[in-house]
């Protein structure tokens, strides 16, 4: 599977699951992103070339009906939902994403069809007939075993807790059962293929039951992208979703540039998941890519679900929170900060006002907040604002040196290794680190004796530069807080944009240069109000 160190001009490729627009999303959604972006930021700083593609879901019945229950057709209701909340979160939750694919453009339903006919052709799609329950809420055809029992008998789906439909069609199939030993043998080779550990068993478990050839397309409504040999019949939701990884890159044109981006990009590295969506991922989507003779993805991580009162967090569940309403009163940052390192990743989490009211206070007001405030103040008030050069370094400098140095190789293995709670916990113990120093070398008593403004420069030094350490680490989760204490670092006239520092040398000592203007300005992470009573007790 690809490395990004040595895969040279590939670009390291991250996706995110594309989102049904069948009404605006919620903070679950919303996690999966910021996982997308922070990791992708993450190897940003390290100077590696990145595609990072998130995007919209927007056939299938599941949005044709939400799209006729509001009176509205399909396409304007896509529309109309991908511009006023699909991408407005983005922005809200400083995504950098490099593209953004809508199943409905016309790019994508052309190489969605390009690649059925090209299966087609391969004799790996049949006509034959389906009958069985179906879930709109997955979009997926369940297994009797799949469903549970609801309290009048009827047959309900796990997941979204509503009856399945019965679907009887003549459709057409895609051989998946053909792939049931590859499949096997590819994860043998690949474990780390499907992670975390969970996942890879549920998967290789699924895969050894045997699989059932899939039926890929459906002739009862017309909301989809229609089969290139047989218009009377449209692609199946998830089959149309899942090549959007490859259509957004430029699979399927002959185009030189589009060539070059295809073989530049593909595979991806990562694709992030839901572990609800695990099995279209780690066994459909690599199946149909062995059917076309496609390079096979690196990773399928599936994370865990935020939950509500112990069940995942859904729209239609009424329990879903709109990301602005959390950032609304903590900041795009603090979001961003929160969900990934209080919740370990492939893990479930319970989101609660009151725990992220707490971190806030303590790891971002009081930990960060507090410290980036009183270097600044000090450097302002003992040196007239220009950083001092340190002369009279001593054994708690070193050590803070070496705390930095491991601090950042181990924040940086976990990052990369997708366990962002172990990744934050790292720099955060850095940063308590520094404020202890600061704490136990008292500068403001140092700086009541004038003999010692040599050791007075000192502290202050390593202060700051661990600010700027910080800044660097802290880059890809918090974007604009790093970008602040860049700016109060006053970094930039002698070491460039904040962008343009490497994760590998954020942990090396004395990088900042003596003479910078450092500047106090508001706040970092403001005391909380108790907004709307909706939480904060600061
Ligand atoms: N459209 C499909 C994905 C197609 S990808 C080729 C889909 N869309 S979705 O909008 O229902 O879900 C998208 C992602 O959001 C999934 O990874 C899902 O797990 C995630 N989440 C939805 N609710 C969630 C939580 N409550 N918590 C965490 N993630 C959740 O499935």
């Amino acid at each position: 599977m690809s490395d990004p160190q040595t895969t040279g001009d590939k670009a390291f490729y991250v996706t995110t699951p594309i989102y049904y627009v069948n009404d605006a999303p919620h903070i679950g959604h919303a996690y999966t992103t910021v996982a997308g972006d922070v990791l992708t930021r993450w190897h940003r700083q390290r100077s590696e070339r990145v595609w990072f593609l998130t995007g919209t879901d927007e056939h299938g019945q599941k949005v044709l009906r939400s799209a006729e229950a509001n009176g509205a057709e399909p396409q304007q209701w896509v529309d109309r939902l991908v511009s006023e909340a699909w991408l407005p979160v983005l922005d809200l939750l400083e995504v950098a994403n490099d593209d953004f694919i809508r199943t409905t453009e016309e790019r994508h339903a052309r190489r969605v069809q390009s690649f059925l006919q090209h299966l087609y052709d391969k004799g790996e799609i049949y006509k034959g007939s389906y009958t069985g329950p179906y879930c709109v809420g997955c979009e997926e055809f369940k297994l009797p075993g799949d469903l549970v029992a609801g309290e009048d008998g009827q047959q309900l789906c796990p997941i979204h807790s509503r009856p399945v439909e019965s679907v009887s069609e003549t459709n057409w199939f895609f051989r998946l059962s053909a792939y049931t030993q590859p499949l096997l043998d590819h994860y043998r080779e690949h474990p780390e293929g499907v992670e975390p550990a969970s996942a890879r068993n549920e998967v290789l478990s699924f895969i050894e039951s045997g699989l059932t050839d899939l039926s890929i397309s459906r002739s009862s409504f017309t909301w989809g992208i229609p089969i290139p040999w047989d218009t009377s019949q449209v692609t199946y939701v998830w089959f149309d979703a899942l090549l959007n990884y490859a259509t957004a890159v430029g699979y399927g044109e002959d185009d030189p540039a589009l060539t070059q981006q295809f073989d530049s990009t593909w595979p991806a590295d990562v694709h992030l998941v839901g572990k609800d969506i695990l099995r279209f991922h780690a066994v459909i989507w690599p199946a149909m890519l062995m059917a076309a003779g496609l390079p096979l993805p690196g990773k399928v991580f599936a994370h865990g679900w935020l939950l509500v009162g112990g069940e995942k967090m859904s729209k239609s569940k009424l329990t879903g929170i709109a990301p602005s309403q959390i950032t609304d009163h903590f900041g795009a940052d603090a979001f961003r900060y929160y969900f990934l390192s209080a919740i370990p990743f492939g893990h479930d989490g319970s989101f609660s006002w009151e725990h992220m009211s707490a971190v806030y206070t303590s790891e971002l007001a009081n930990g960060l907040g507090n410290l980036a405030s009183r270097v600044a103040a000090m450097v302002g008030k003992y040196f007239d604002a220009t950083l001092p050069s340190a002369s009279a370094a001593g054994d708690a400098e070193a050590a803070l040196a070496s705390t930095l140095a491991t601090a950042v190789a181990q924040a940086d293995e976990a990052i990369v290794d997708l366990r962002f709670h172990d990744g934050l916990a790292q720099v955060r113990a850095f940063v308590e680190a520094v404020n202890r120093y600061v704490t136990e070398q008292e500068p403001w008593k140092v700086a009541k004796d004038e003999s010692q403004r040599d050791r007075l420069a000192t502290i202050l030094y390593a202060a700051a530069d661990s600010l700027r350490a910080l800044a660097v680490l802290y880059a890809p989760v918090m974007p604009t807080t790093a970008q602040r204490i860049w700016e109060l670092l006053g970094a930039e006239p002698a070491l460039g944009p904040l962008t343009d520092q490497r994760v590998q040398d954020a942990g090396r000592w004395g990088v900042l240069p003596p003479g910078c203007t450092v500047t106090k300005g508001d706040a970092l992470f403001p005391r909380l109000e108790d907004a709307d009573g909706a939480a904060a007790k600061a």
